[in-house]
C-alpha cells in the first residue's frame, strides 16, 4: 500500500506531533517549522493533506492566507485554541481554506480519524478528466447544438470535405476537431493551417514544402503542412483568405491528391481529409470573383454552420459554468460561482465575440472577483436595464412614497388629515401605507 503522506506545519512545540506520529503508523509525516519551509517541502514532494498545527491565529494572517490560496489543491486541517479564531478574518480564513479543524484539548484519536477521512476524500477529488469538462468537448444542449453534434457524428463517418461556416469564436475549429476525433483518421494527425495568418510570400512553401535549392536559403528539403497531415485531417482555417494563385494549387491537390514541392517535379501522393472553415460568406466571395467557384464546390461537399452564441442563449449558463470549472485552478478557493445578477448580465449580453469572448470574460472575472460570487462588474458587463414599464412603476412608487411621507410629516402623522390633503379616502390611505411599509 502507498503510504499516506502528511505535511505538518508546526511553528511551536513538537511534542504533540510526536504523540500524533505514534498514532499514525500508516502515515509518512513530514514536519516543517514555518510557512517558508512548507513552501520548499511542497516544491519537492506532493501532498494531498496538510496539517496546520497552531498556525491559525499565531502567524501573520496575510502570509497564511497567501500560502493557503497558493496551495488550495491540498486539503488542510487545522489545530488551534478556540480563542485563535476570535477575529473575523481568522474565522473567514478557516471557513474558506480549511476542510476541518480541531480545538484544544486535542483528542489525537479523533484527529487521526479526521486526517484519514480527509485523505480518502482527497483521493476521490483528485483531478481527472471528467466527461463534459474536457477542453475539447462541444458543450451545449440547446436544439442547435444537438443538431450540430449529430451532424458531426454523421460527417465523421465519411471522408468527404467539410466546410464549416460561423462567426469568429463560435467554435469552428472545435467542430473540426470533433469530426477528426470521431473519424477513422483520429489516430492520424490533425494539422490546422490558418490561411489568413501566414505571410503571403511564405504560404506556398508552408503548404507544399520545398526541395533543397528551390530558392536561396533552402538549405534542405522541407515537408509542407499538407504533406505532414498525411493519414489524418487537414484543417484549412479562414479559407476565404487564401490568395488566388494558391486556390488554383489547392484545387489541383484536391483533384489529384498529390502535391509537388517547390523546386521539384515529383508528385507525392498525400492521403488527407480536408475540413475548411470561414467566417466570411464564401458564396458572396465567389460572386465577387474573390474565390474560385470550382474550389468552393470541391470544399463544400458537406456544409455545416456553427450558430452564433447569441442564437443559443439557452446554453449561456451551461457554457459559463463549464469554463468556470475548466479554469478553476486559476480561481481563489473562496469563489463559488456566478451571482444571479451576473447570470442575468450574461443572458442579456449580445456576445459579438461568441464563445471566445465568454471564455475571456469568465477567466478575467475569476481573477478579478474579490467576493464569493462573480458579479457583472467582474465580467465587465453592465446589468441589463429593466423594461420601461418597470422603470415607470418604480418612479411612480417612489414619488407616491415621497408625497405620503411629506404629507404625514406636515400633518403631524395624522392619517385622516393626510388622507384629506392627498384627496384619497382613509381606506385608500391605509392601503397605501401598507403598500409602502409605512405607519401613520
Ligand atoms: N460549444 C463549445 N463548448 C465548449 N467550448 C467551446 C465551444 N465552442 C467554442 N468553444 C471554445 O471557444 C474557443 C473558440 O472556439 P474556436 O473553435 O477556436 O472558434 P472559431 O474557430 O470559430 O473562431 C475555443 O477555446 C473553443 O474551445
Ligand atoms: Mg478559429
Amino acid at each position: 500500500m502507498v503510504p499516506k503522506r502528511l505535511l505538518c506545519i508546526s511553528p511551536g512545540d513538537l511534542g504533540a506531533i510526536d504523540v500524533l506520529r505514534a498514532d499514525m503508523p500508516s502515515w509518512q509525516v513530514s514536519t516543517v517549522r514555518s510557512i517558508d519551509e512548507a513552501r520548499s517541502a511542497l516544491r519537492q514532494d506532493a501532498y494531498l493533506v496538510g496539517l496546520l498545527m497552531h498556525v491559525i491565529g499565531s502567524q501573520p494572517h496575510l502570509e497564511v492566507e497567501r500560502f493557503l490560496r497558493q496551495h488550495s489543491h491540498i486539503q488542510w486541517v487545522g489545530v488551534f485554541r478556540a480563542e485563535a479564531i476570535g477575529a473575523p478574518t481568522w474565522r473567514d480564513l478557516v471557513a474558506d481554506y480549511l476542510c476541518d479543524y480541531h480545538t484544544l484539548p486535542l483528542d489525537t484519536r479523533r484527529l487521526v480519524h479526521t486526517l484519514g477521512h480527509v485523505h480518502g476524500h482527497a483521493l476521490l477529488r483528485r483531478p481527472r478528466p471528467r466527461p463534459g469538462t474536457s477542453p475539447s468537448a462541444l458543450i451545449g444542449s440547446c436544439d442547435a447544438m444537438l443538431r450540430l453534434r449529430s451532424q458531426v457524428e454523421r460527417m465523421a463517418k465519411v471522408d468527404a470535405p467539410v466546410l464549416i461556416w460561423g462567426e469568429s469564436g463560435s467554435g469552428k475549429e472545435l467542430t473540426a476537431q470533433a469530426i477528426h476525433r470521431q473519424s477513422l483518421r483520429s489516430t492520424g494527425p490533425m494539422v490546422p493551417i490558418n490561411c489568413g495568418a501566414i505571410a503571403p510570400n511564405l504560404i506556398h512553401s508552408e503548404l507544399f514544402g520545398y526541395e533543397r535549392g528551390a530558392f536561396t536559403g533552402a538549405a534542405r528539403d522541407k515537408v509542407g503542412l499538407i504533406e505532414s497531415a498525411n493519414g489524418g485531417t487537414l484543417f484549412l482555417d479562414e479559407i476565404g483568405d487564401l490568395p488566388k494563385d494558391l486556390q488554383a494549387n489547392l484545387l489541383r491537390f484536391l483533384q489529384d491528391r498529390t502535391i509537388i514541392r517547390l523546386g521539384s517535379t515529383r508528385a507525392i501522393p498525400v492521403d488527407v481529409r480536408v475540413i475548411s472553415a470561414s467566417h466570411v460568406n464564401l458564396q458572396q466571395a465567389v460572386a465577387r470573383g474573390d474565390f474560385r467557384e470550382d474550389l468552393y464546390y470541391r470544399l463544400s461537399v458537406l456544409p455545416v454552420t456553427v450558430p452564433a452564441l447569441r442564437e443559443r442563449r439557452d446554453d449561456l449558463v451551461e457554457l459559463a459554468e463549464h469554463f468556470f470549472h475548466l479554469y478553476s485552478a486559476d480561481k481563489s478557493p473562496r469563489l463559488k460561482g456566478f451571482s444571479s445578477k451576473a447570470v442575468e448580465a450574461i443572458a442579456a449580453h449580445d456576445w459579438p465575440g461568441n464563445v471566445r469572448e465568454l471564455i475571456n470574460r469568465v477567466r478575467r472575472a475569476m481573477v478579478m472577483a474579490d467576493g464569493r460570487w462573480i458579479e457583472p462588474d467582474d465580467l465587465d458587463l453592465v446589468m441589463p436595464s429593466p423594461p420601461i414599464d418597470a422603470v415607470l412603476d418604480d418612479a411612480r412608487c417612489s414619488s407616491e412614497r415621497l408625497a405620503i411621507r411629506a404629507c404625514l410629516d406636515r400633518t403631524g402623522q395624522n392619517v385622516s388629515r393626510a388622507a384629506r390633503d392627498l384627496g384619497v379616502s382613509r381606506t385608500t390611505m391605509y392601503r397605501l401605507l401598507a403598500k409602502h411599509g409605512m405607519r401613520g
